[in-house]
């Protein structure tokens, strides 16, 4: 079974639309009021869409968040049936702050097929490898360098690794800088992060860290299109998490997912900027219209492109 390529266009409005929604509120330091305008705008253009859609991915359990929570059916109710992963705001102090790289972003894989993934952090790594044991969440952070040194033929002060600039990264970074790798540090994102690995003009050759889960899950469907190497732990650290995690069925608290665990079958995977980044720029006006850039890739047709938009504004 694939998704059809029908669906693309209808998917890169709901983040289009979403990011526009958000980009009202860019600069004005209410990181809530920017989420909420994006998390109301995808719902509602979600729902005028032919497929019956299940959130597994969203903005937290139906305790925690009203709209887009986890097992929220999406979709007008027929057509086929989808499991979506959204975060309608990735990057809200972006947002908040009118600073780069804000996106609106939705994973859609066919039932069963996504993972179910918890609000914890992720231990991640991502590379544009398509071998098996180059690098891995279970090697040091010296044999990861070294094995994709080898593998690319390139010295590691010729690599360059993304990572979060996060106090809990310190060992990481002191190593990848004792091996001279260059480091590109960003301040929020990850899932824009985890994606600077797949072309050459990004000039990424690893991505490593601990970052948010469900972000993890929407970058491996992107990651998969492009036939990089995606791997994923979770990390459970209280009683809730694990409760939490054991409640969405699973057993194994410390197991490492590889990329083909978290995302099956199909997909569809689109991005769209709010404020301008790595990835695609981001929302622009013209009189009464706006100008949008996606990120879309589709699995089972291999596309994998920007999608420039220029539609009124209503
Ligand atoms: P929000 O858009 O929810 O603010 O998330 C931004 C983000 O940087 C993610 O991209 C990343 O996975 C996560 O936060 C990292 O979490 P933390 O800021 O706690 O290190």
């Amino acid at each position: 079974m694939t998704i059809d390529k029908k669906f693309i266009d209808q998917f890169v409005q709901v983040t289009a639309k979403a990011a526009l929604a958000s980009s009202f509120l860019v600069g004005k330091k209410d990181k809530t009021a920017a989420d909420k305008a994006a998390v109301d705008s995808m719902r509602s253009e979600l729902n005028k869409i032919n497929i019956q859609g299940e959130i597994v991915i969203g903005e937290g359990e139906l305790d925690q968040a009203p709209m887009l929570y986890i097992g929220e059916k999406i979709g007008d109710k027929n057509g086929p049936m989808f499991d979506i992963a959204v975060d309608p705001l990735e990057g809200t102090n972006f947002v908040a702050g009118n600073l780069p790289g804000a996106l609106s972003v939705i994973a859609i894989a066919e039932k069963n097929c996504l993972f179910n993934a918890p609000e914890t952090y992720m231990e991640k790594i991502s590379a544009r490898v398509n071998e098996k044991n180059i690098i891995d969440l279970d090697f040091t952070v010296k044999k990861n360098i070294s094995n994709l040194s080898d593998f690319l033929n390139k010295n590691p002060e010729n690599l360059t690794a993304c990572i979060l600039d996060r106090p809990r990264h310190k060992q990481i970074i002191d190593e990848l800088k004792k091996m001279k790798v260059n480091l590109k540090l960003i301040t929020d994102g990850d899932v824009s992060g985890a994606l600077l690995v797949t072309e050459d003009k990004y000039n990424v050759d690893i991505f490593l860290g601990i970052g948010g889960g469900p972000e993890g899950v929407l970058a491996a469907a992107a990651l998969d299109t492009y036939k990089c190497n995606f791997q994923g732990r979770f990390i459970f650290d209280t009683e809730e998490d694990k409760r939490r995690a054991k409640k969405m069925g699973i057993i194994d608290l410390t197991k490492k997912y590889e990329l083909s665990e978290i995302v099956k079958g199909d997909s569809i995977f689109c991005a769209t900027g709010i404020t301008s980044g790595d990835l695609v720029s981001g929302i622009k006006f013209e009189g009464n219209e706006f100008i949008s850039e996606t990120l879309v890739t589709h699995k089972s047709t291999g596309l994998k492109k920007v999608i420039k938009l220029k539609q009124n504004l209503q």
